[in-house]
């Protein structure tokens, strides 16, 4: 066991400003505000400007973060960028972020495991410091899902927003508590038909018919996924505190990743947690893949909710199917 301890040193966020409420989705397609509220706890999500791509917003969530740690960009040493709508197929969009912020000392990488991808990136570059060959991380999901969803499907449509959030990760002071005490990650490659967007790759490249099979956009088979997503959240959860000999009882504060509110609900239920030891952002942001925990996460700092000394439990999944959980000692 390494004796150097990841922790976070600071969090940030972006988001557009331009809102698309459940009433505007009644002239678009067959759906009701009361249905998306009661089926999935939406109220809005937020679009990005058609100029904009993922990378301005993890530039800017990467910024915030580095702000709140008092860290200049010059000094961070690896960049991972968890997302799902990257701004073109390469250069990473990582890369364009470590240009954007001016991290002229990072190298920088694009990370794929859809709404768990922040998990995976966190356990990654906790792993970096851990090894004891990296000093400042810089951990970032941003996704522009209204670029991949089909806003002619109303049972996708509804879901998904856009949004971009990031922790700067460096060694802890040895003795301290505040750290990366724990993750644990999984995935399972069968049941990757629940949820993708089949376009667009080496399989089924850009093509007039491609496009014409509306394969670039996002597909869901949305029950198959519900029913993975609550067994996911509850499993992981208990493992990653299992390693630590811990129990639910331990938890401060649980940020789940924000697909629907009934998965969270039930996950929460399941380990008899209160209402405010629980991040939900849903109603405002919809879902934004892997940057869904990272937002539910900073605002949860920066509204006092997530304070020194708690034990934060990050706990998602998605496409892929991937899933994964990371305890933290903040
Ligand atoms: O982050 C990635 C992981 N994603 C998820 O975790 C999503 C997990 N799945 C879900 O959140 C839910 O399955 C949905 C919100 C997607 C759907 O809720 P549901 O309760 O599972 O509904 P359903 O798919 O079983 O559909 C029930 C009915 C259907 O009509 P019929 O066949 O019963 O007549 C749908 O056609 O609701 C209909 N429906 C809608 N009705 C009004 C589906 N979408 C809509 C809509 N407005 N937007």
């Amino acid at each position: 066991m390494s004796t150097i301890r990841a922790k976070i040193l600071g969090t940030g966020s972006a988001l557009p400003t331009k809102v698309l409420s459940n009433k505007d989705f009644e002239h678009m397609v067959d759906t009701t505000d009361e249905w998306i509220v009661t089926r999935t706890g939406i109220r809005e999500r937020r679009i990005a400007e058609p100029e904009e791509a993922t990378s301005d917003y993890v530039a800017r969530a990467c910024e915030r973060a580095l702000e709140a740690a008092g860290v200049p960009a010059s000094e961070v040493e690896m960049i991972l960028c968890a997302t799902v709508t990257p701004d073109m197929m390469f250069p990473a969009t990582a890369n364009l972020v470590q240009d954007a912020i001016g991290a002229k000392n990072a190298a920088s990488f694009d990370l794929s495991a859809a709404c768990s991808g922040f998990l995976y990136g966190m356990s990654l570059g906790a792993s970096l410091i851990e090894s004891g060959r990296y000093r400042y991380v810089l951990v970032a999901a941003g996704d522009l899902l209204s670029r991949i969803t089909d806003y002619e499907d109303r049972s996708t449509c509804v879901l998904f927003g856009d949004g971009a959030g990031a922790v700067l990760l460096g060694p802890a002071t040895p003795g301290e508590t505040a750290g990366l005490l724990s993750f644990s990650l999984g995935s399972d490659g069968s049941g990757g038909k629940y949820l993708q967007m089949p376009g667009g790759g080496s399989r089924r490249p850009a093509t007039h018919e491609s496009v014409d099979e509306r394969l670039h956009f996002l597909k869901m088979q949305g029950s198959e996924t519900f029913k993975f997503a609550v067994n996911a959240m509850v499993d992981s959860t208990e493992k990653v505190l299992g390693q630590l000999g811990m129990t639910n009882e331990d938890i401060d504060l649980l940020v789940p990743h924000q697909a629907n509110i009934r998965i969270i609900d039930a996950a929460s239920r399941r380990f008899g947690l209160r209402s405010e030891q629980v991040a939900v952002t849903i109603h405002k942001y919809g879902n934004t893949s892997a940057s869904s925990i990272p937002i539910a996460l900073d605002e949860a700092v920066r509204e006092g909710r997530a304070k020194a000394g708690d034990l934060v439990v990050l706990v998602g999944f998605g496409g892929g199917l991937t899933w994964g959980s990371v305890a933290i000692r903040l």
